[in-house]
């Protein structure tokens, strides 16, 4: 269930949140999650129900942006991500299966149905621009020896644009690849053996040329006469 933002009882932080006019984007993640788990946490267990999904994604805006794009790159893109990919992660965090305290408590009060909705609209959004640039080439050259030996595109598809619960990876946030890769290959994240393996597989040095490779694709797939 999540608190309707005109309810009385709806933190006055959560709903400044909401509506996108109480943060700048230089604050920090840590005073962003203070203030946002305080108000998740402090919702009444009989609030009433969010009127629409719109309403229920302005808490999600308040950290993976207003318009898309996340308040830091420690945060994912979640517009234009694929939905059933969105909906397994939004389960393995209420679950536990994949541990996040700001997540868990975030999806602690939402319903399957809140869930689904939510997948389905962030999924029809466009993915966001971040204007991550290019590695230098021996970067690259460093990213692309590993997707070809560990053969990523098998599962993530040709251009990293993802497929059902293969999340897409082109203009993720660089540092969100680079924390989750390590916590895949520390087990920190252990909710898909497969890449847990082939993380695991890897040093931690060659995590970061990946994250870069990967975060400096544009978000739109090229077409044939680009590539
Ligand atoms: C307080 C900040 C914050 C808020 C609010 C928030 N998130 Fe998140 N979200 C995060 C962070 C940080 C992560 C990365 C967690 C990790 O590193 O494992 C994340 C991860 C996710 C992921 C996994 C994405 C991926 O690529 O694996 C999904 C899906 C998600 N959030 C959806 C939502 C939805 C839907 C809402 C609103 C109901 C929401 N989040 C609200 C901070 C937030
Ligand atoms: C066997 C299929 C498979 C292969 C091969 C594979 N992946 Fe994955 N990958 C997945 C699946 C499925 C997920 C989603 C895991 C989950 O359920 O949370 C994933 C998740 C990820 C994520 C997390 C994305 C996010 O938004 O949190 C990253 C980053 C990633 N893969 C990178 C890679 C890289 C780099 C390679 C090659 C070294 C690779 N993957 C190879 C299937 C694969």
């Amino acid at each position: 269930m999540i608190a309707s933002s005109r309810d009385p009882k709806y933190p006055s932080a959560l709903r400044d949140l909401g509506h996108g006019l109480f943060f700048s984007s230089a604050l920090k993640l840590v005073a962003l999650s203070a203030v946002l788990l305080a108000g998740a946490l402090a919702l009444a267990p009989d609030a009433a129900r969010a009127d629409s999904v719109e309403e229920a994604a302005q808490v999600c805006s308040g950290c993976h942006g207003e318009n898309g794009v996340p308040m830091d790159k420690t945060i994912p893109v979640i517009w234009g991500q694929r939905r059933e990919y969105l909906l397994k992660e939004l389960h393995d965090f209420k679950t536990g299966h994949r541990k996040n305290e700001t997540m868990a408590a975030i999806v602690d009060s939402l319903s399957k149905t809140d869930m689904e909705e939510l997948a389905s609209y962030f999924s029809k959004k466009q993915w966001p621009t971040q204007e991550q640039p290019a590695p230098p080439a021996d970067v690259v050259s460093k990213a692309l020896a590993v997707i070809n030996q560990l053969n990523c595109r098998d599962c993530h598809q040709d251009h990293f644009q993802g497929d059902y619960v293969r999340p897409s990876l082109r203009g993720q946030s660089e540092d969100y690849l680079l924390k989750t890769m390590t916590d895949f290959h520390t087990g920190e994240r252990a909710n898909f053996p497969a890449m847990s393996a082939l993380m695991k597989s890897l040093n931690e040095d060659q995590l970061k040329p990946l994250a870069a490779y990967l975060a400096s694709l544009p978000p739109k797939v090229p077409s044939i006469s680009e590539r």
